[in-house]
């Protein structure tokens, strides 16, 4: 008896195997039961026949309730319809340890609260499996996207003493009496590891204090940041592209079968290739109000908006030169027109939204100063920044990828609390 995983078995059709794992669901008659074992690695069903494994194991098998854990043994044999070509005649099956209750996620539906208040076993269900298998898969991609074209991984502290993306979503904590922040975004200190590498990236957790209960904000989300010496918008955008072509193939190369059981339409990512349409503000506005829908001139976009700006296309689009009002402090502002600034969010298909905002960095001391004062930001907190542009500043930009956001555009799944393990929002923080 080889023990591996129920992947593997797949490898060992006609050999004898033994699996480690849970009961995830059963169909009984008098003589068998259609066990479904999961482990972690995949679900497959488990046959056990009544006069092979005898009165006691049948007996138990079929009392046992769902999520007990067993390790059983048998044969895998082919099986076309199963999703992995095989299944297991059961020869013997020991119970490690017999749920004490019935397993409180049952086959019916629940609703969302139930289920985010039973997160730590809800992860064990299939779709929520699939969905992180989706995430691991994109995270190694964009590891691997950035190892592989020059980028040096550099880590971004968590702790920091001023606000980066605007003061209204900032989680103050008490530092020894003094105040600290939990970080918004890696970026200014990417920009310094730049001018040390030339090319960096971060790659963690951020946070922000979002009063918003929408489909899209957790105040805690992992966010990938590149940032890049002797870049400008256009290369920025460049960058965005190429990554985001690499990331979304891969995943949809590697994590095909997980796709598929979300039910998600492949041929929607597979149109994700270059080159995305570039638009300006002005002209995406032009496409708003083009559709009836009411926009105030020189605001900031809402869902809405976004969804009816990507309604035009069939991949992503990227939006550049945003009212430099409506951005944050650090936003190079267009020399031909100072009002817009150089920065570029990429808005995903099917009404997803933002995914990524970035842009080419205020490199000119005098005009950065200033900005700081302007948004009402601490001089002092500021000084290490400013010496980037005191010692050798050179243009350059970067931009962040939201992890949740983009994982639940690759899954199909519309809120991003189901995307992370532990989701973090206003009004959750158990379990
Ligand atoms: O557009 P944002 O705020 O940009 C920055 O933080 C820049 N400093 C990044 C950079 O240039 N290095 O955030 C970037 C992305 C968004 O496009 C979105 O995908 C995600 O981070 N994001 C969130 N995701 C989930 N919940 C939230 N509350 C998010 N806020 C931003
Ligand atoms: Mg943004």
């Amino acid at each position: 008896m080889s023990e591996v995983t129920i992947e593997q078995a797949a490898q060992l059709i006609g050999q004898n195997v033994t699996i480690k794992g849970w009961l995830y669901n059963r169909r009984s008659s008098k003589k068998l039961h259609f066990l479904q074992i999961r482990d972690g690695s995949g679900y497959i069903q488990a046959v056990m026949f009544k006069p092979e494994v005898g009165d006691e194991v049948f007996e138990a098998a079929g009392r046992i309730p769902f999520e007990s854990s067993v390790i059983l043994s048998g044969e895998a044999k082919a099986d076309e319809r199963s999703p992995l070509g095989y299944e297991i005649g059961v020869s013997e099956l020991r119970v490690v340890n017999e749920a004490r209750d019935e397993y409180p996620i049952s086959k019916k539906e629940h609703g969302v609260d139930f289920l985010m208040e039973h997160r730590h076993l809800w992860l064990r269900s299939k779709r929520q499996h699939a969905i992180l298998r989706v995430r691991a898969e994109l995270v190694a991609a964009i590891r691997d996207y950035f190892d592989s074209n020059g980028f040096l991984l550099v880590d971004a502290p968590i702790f920091t003493p001023a606000a980066c993306e605007g003061t209204t979503t900032l989680f103050q904590t008490d530092y020894f009496g003094d105040k600290a922040y939990l970080t918004q975004s890696g970026q200014l200190y990417m920009e310094a590891a730049a001018m040390a590498h030339g090319k960096v990236y971060c790659f963690g957790p951020t946070f922000r204090a979002e009063k918003s209960k929408t489909r899209r904000h957790l105040t805690e989300f992992w966010m990938v940041e590149p940032e890049v010496a002797f870049l400008d918008l256009d290369g920025d955008m460049d960058l965005a592209e190429d990554f985001l072509c690499y990331i979304v193939q891969r995943v949809v190369s590697k994590r095909e079968p997980e796709l598929r059981l979300l039910e998600r339409d492949l041929s929607k990512l597979e149109l994700v290739r270059k080159p995305f349409p570039r638009i300006s503000y002005d002209q995406a506005v032009a496409l708003i109000r083009e559709q009836g829908l009411e926009f105030e001139d020189e605001d900031d976009f809402g869902a809405e908006h976004e969804t009816a700006i990507s309604k035009n296309y069939d991949r992503p689009v990227m939006i550049h030169r945003y009212p430099s009002a409506v951005k944050a402090f650090y936003m190079k502002r267009d020399p031909q027109r100072p009002q817009r600034a150089l920065c570029v969010d990429v808005i995903a298909p099917e009404g997803v939204g933002e995914i990524i905002g970035g842009g080419q960095r205020e490199d000119e001391l005098d005009l950065l100063q200033q900005r700081i004062d302007e948004h009402g930001l601490p001089r002092e907190a500021f000084q290490w920044y400013l010496d980037l542009r005191r010692y050798g500043g050179v243009p350059h930009a970067g931009f962040g990828l939201g992890v949740e956001r983009t994982v639940g555009w690759l899954c199909g799944v519309p809120h991003v609390r189901e995307v992370i393990p532990f989701p973090r929002l206003m009004t959750r923080i158990y379990p």
